[in-house]
């Protein structure tokens, strides 16, 4: 099974960890939720050589959805879920340094 890479301090990102580590927000839309992934704290790249090849959600351990991206999209990705996650994690995979997690 492939490494999953996570932030050693979640409050002090550094290095790989600042472009890798998804960062996710939840808010009420209409009658449910909308999701928000940005991948990472500063913008990953999104080039032909190295770009985040998808970003998913999680509500724990259980899938919820998933956003496959190219070179041309932005390093985000917007959910819209019919219930609020009670323990929202979400992975993202760089094509190069593997995928990363939050929390
Ligand atoms: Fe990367």
């Amino acid at each position: 099974m492939p490494k999953l890479n996570r932030a050693k301090d979640p409050e002090n990102l550094v290095d790989r960890e600042l472009t890798h580590v998804p960062q996710a927000a939840v808010a009420a839309e209409g009658d449910g939720y909308k999701v928000t992934v940005s991948v990472g704290k500063n913008p990953h790249a999104m080039e032909i050589v190295h770009f985040i090849e998808y970003v998913e959600i999680f509500d724990d351990e259980t899938f919820l959805a998933r956003q496959d991206m190219t070179a041309d999209s932005r390093p985000m990705a917007v959910f819209h879920l019919k219930q609020r996650p009670e323990r929202l994690v979400a992975k993202a995979r760089c094509n190069t340094h593997g995928e990363w997690t939050n929390p």
